[in-house]
């Protein structure tokens, strides 16, 4: 039975949504800015390389961007994320360029799976792989790393522009110099000023591959991978380690952006999606079961939130899980799985912004 007793969108909303005030601000780079948060009451509970979602309205209309925690809840005693310019990105330059301490602002409660669990006992080498903002949720992980896995040590590849260019150059520098035999900080500059003598040029497959290769060969050392970059640079470490037959299993992985989902988007917005009928999914939101009529041309994402709908999201590209739910009944095409673990597949869960449904059956509960 529907509930016909729609909570309010607002009412909802609001709860979703936790406003953090800004304590400091730091210019990292000439195009990069770091902004750390007051504790909220209770603090903030998240995991080292997870992400905050910013919800802001621009010219009345609600937007939500993802950004990486650069800290550490072992560490830092205030949660903080970097942001980088992007070139006429709205968001991106309100963020790195009209925000000052004293500020508030919603964000959604931490996710992401690009993380791992921390223990003293361990022994374990962190092999990371960065290239530019991609440095941000490194550096809780291997902060986090350096201090509950005394055992442990990291190895970090990091691709930037040129010297400039490096975020938390001089973070690294101390991190490095406190920890000699258990922090190597490698970097890769691509387009370096004279006199660099370190790594050069677009970081290739085959750099990654000797680097990870001597990791490989430690045999005393569990292995653990996390990626984070541009796709370019994405590609190259993630066929290094294929080359070299790392399990899949202790490859993390995390962008913001999916080619995939984003080329079946444009398809579907222009009618180009073959074989997907408009079809009535039923979509079970906070207890509630809802009617939500799903045309071609959006996902499930899409349809319920044109319905008023309050459900949840961030990336809208199939890679944070914001929008997870869990498949009662039928079945649905997903653009794109990237955010989904094989066994949350097999379990039946969904990621609703990339899912369009191909049977009349489609019931989804959002947890
Ligand atoms: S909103 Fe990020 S996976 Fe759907």
């Amino acid at each position: 039975m529907f509930n016909l007793f729609k909570k309010k969108k607002e009412e909802v909303k609001t709860s979703q949504f936790l406003p953090l005030k800004v304590r400091e601000v730091v210019r990292e780079t000439a195009d990069t800015v770091s902004l750390y948060f007051e504790q909220p009451e209770p603090y903030l509970d998240y995991k080292p390389g997870q992400f905050l979602t910013i919800v802001m309205e621009f010219d009345g209309k609600e937007q939500r961007r993802s950004y990486s925690l650069c800290t550490s809840p072992f560490v830092d005693p205030f949660p903080g994320i970097s942001v980088k310019r992007v070139p006429g990105g709205l968001f991106s330059n309100f963020l790195a360029g009209k925000i000052f301490p004293g500020k508030t602002i919603n964000v959604l409660r931490p996710l992401g799976n690009f993380t791992t669990e921390f223990h003293s006992k361990n022994k374990r080498h962190f092999f990371l792989v960065a290239g530019g903002s991609g440095i941000t949720p490194m550096m809780g992980i291997l902060k986090s790393a350096l201090i509950n896995e005394p055992e442990s040590k990291v190895t970090l590849l990091y691709s930037s522009r040129n010297q400039d260019q490096i975020i938390f150059k001089k973070t690294l520098e101390e991190l490095e110099s406190k920890n000699p035999d258990r922090l190597k900080v490698i970097h890769n500059l691509s387009q370096p000023s004279a006199g660099w003598m370190g790594l050069k040029g677009r970081l290739v497959k085959e750099t990654v591959l000797v680097l990870a290769a001597k990791a490989e060969d430690e045999t005393d050392f569990e292995k653990v991978y996390f990626i984070c970059g541009p796709e370019g640079i994405m590609d190259s470490a993630v066929s290094a380690l294929e080359s070299l037959n790392v399990s899949k299993d202790i490859v993390h992985r995390e962008s913001f952006y999916s080619a995939a989902a984003d080329k079946a988007h444009e398809a579907a917005s222009k009618g180009k999606i073959t074989g997907i009928l408009t079809r009535d999914v039923k979509v079970i939101l906070e207890g509630e079961e809802h009617l939500v009529t799903v045309s071609p041309d959006k996902t499930i994402l899409e349809s319920g939130l044109a319905m008023d709908l309050s459900m949840p999201y961030s990336c809208q590209s199939g890679l944070c899980t914001a929008c997870r739910g869990k498949l009662l009944s039928g079945q649905v095409k997903m653009d794109e799985d990237a955010g989904l673990s094989e066994k949350e597949i097999a379990a039946g869960y969904i990621l609703c912004c990339v899912s369009r449904p191909l049977t009349d059956d489609v019931k989804v509960n959002i947890e």
